[in-house]
């Protein structure tokens, strides 16, 4: 029989030890602290997780090349999948944490300055691996402020690190499909014959959206996405029914979850925040509420994706694609 025992496997002594209310320490014991602990504690460990499935995830796409016969697309796809599932989960932990009033909060809150969630080196870890850039940050001047020495050094030596972002830039950017060795010579090229009919598609209001259309295809101006990898990533929304397609475009849509699941965090966070200390500043000395608000609508990651369904159209004028591609799109070719 094994000795393993579930107490020790799990080191239950040390989490279950690990919840030490400031007001008990100060003699007015609040009832509500253990909760606050608990929560925060909990999230850390969830924090854990993501980043262990996104550094792995990452690991995949490093090296320069993406190999589908060893099915690591389908690895990364099922990873990113369960990242969103616990980012949901996180979202909904928000539900226990507003049980707990502002006067439940107010009876252990100034015990506890200057510590805040600000200071949680892990989220900041997850959203720089992620690919949220210092320059893009909201409320730069005290992002890091608040941190040790030992963790400030942690975040920054992220800044010149590959981001994700940069890893799926790199591996859209390699696709080979759009290659003139693909397409018939002679004719409108592809592209072309792609922006027509994105032309086309245009409503009154909408005229200069062909102007985005060569920023974002063509010169790629003050975009973090290459247009060789916008290129593809249209590519592969508009023709994700061919069975190669299949997991890259279930990729995408794992980003976008992603995305979309950090900023309903952000939300129902900032939501709570207000509720609980109303306009008051934060105890990690950002200005409260209006700091939050501001990441919230700048801390997009995958943002520069979601804006390419502003190029697609209805799926009747979808060209069809030449013989010597739909060959090249199967599997095993
Ligand atoms: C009553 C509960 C809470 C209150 C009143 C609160 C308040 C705040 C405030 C005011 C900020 C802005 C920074 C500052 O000046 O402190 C902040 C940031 C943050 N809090 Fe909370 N928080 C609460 C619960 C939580 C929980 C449970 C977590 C889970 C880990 C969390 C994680 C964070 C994170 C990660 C940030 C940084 C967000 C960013 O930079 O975008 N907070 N919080």
């Amino acid at each position: 029989m094994s000795s393993v025992y579930y107490p020790d496997y799990l080191q239950l002594d040390k989490i279950l030890g690990a919840q030490a209310p400031e007001s008990d320490k100060q003699g007015a014991p609040a009832h509500d602290e253990m909760l606050f602990i608990i929560i925060h504690q909990t999230y850390e460990l969830w924090f854990k997780q993501v980043l262990h499935e996104v550094g792995s995830v990452m690991a995949l796409f490093a090296d320069g090349h993406v190999d589908d016969n060893n099915g690591e697309l389908s690895v990364a796809v099922h990873r990113l999948g369960r990242v969103h599932t616990i980012l949901q989960v996180l979202v909904q932990q928000i539900d226990i944490l507003e049980t707990m009033t502002p006067l439940d909060f107010l009876d252990f809150r100034d015990m506890l300055r200057p510590a805040s969630g600000f200071q949680s080196t892990q989220f900041k870890v997850l959203e720089a691996k992620l690919g949220l850039r210092m320059e893009a940050r909201f409320g730069k001047q005290y992002y890091t402020s608040q941190l040790k020495p030992e963790h400030k050094a942690e975040i920054e030596a992220l800044e010149s690190a590959p981001t994700f972002f940069d890893l799926i830039n790199a591996w859209l950017g390699r696709m080979p499909f759009l290659q003139e060795r693909y397409w018939p010579a002679g004719g409108t090229p592809f592209w072309e014959q792609l922006k027509g009919i994105y032309a086309g598609s245009l409503v009154k209001g909408e005229e200069g959206n062909l102007a985005l259309w060569e920023k974002l295809f063509e010169t790629g101006a003050e975009r973090r996405l290459s247009p060789a990898a916008a290129r593809s990533a249209v590519f592969i929304m508009l023709y994700r029914d061919e069975p190669i397609f299949h997991m890259p475009y279930r990729l995408l849509e794992r980003l976008l979850d992603i995305d979309e699941a950090l900023a309903t965090w952000r939300y129902r966070h900032m939501s709570m925040v207000h509720r609980t200390i109303g306009l008051r500043v934060g105890t990690g000395g950002s200005t409260g509420k209006q700091y939050l608000a501001g990441a919230l609508s700048s801390h997009h990651i995958f943002q520069e994706i979601a804006d390419l369904s502003s190029f697609l159209f209805e799926r009747k004028k979808i060209p069809a694609l030449p013989e010597t591609l739909k060959m090249a799109l199967r599997f095993g070719s």
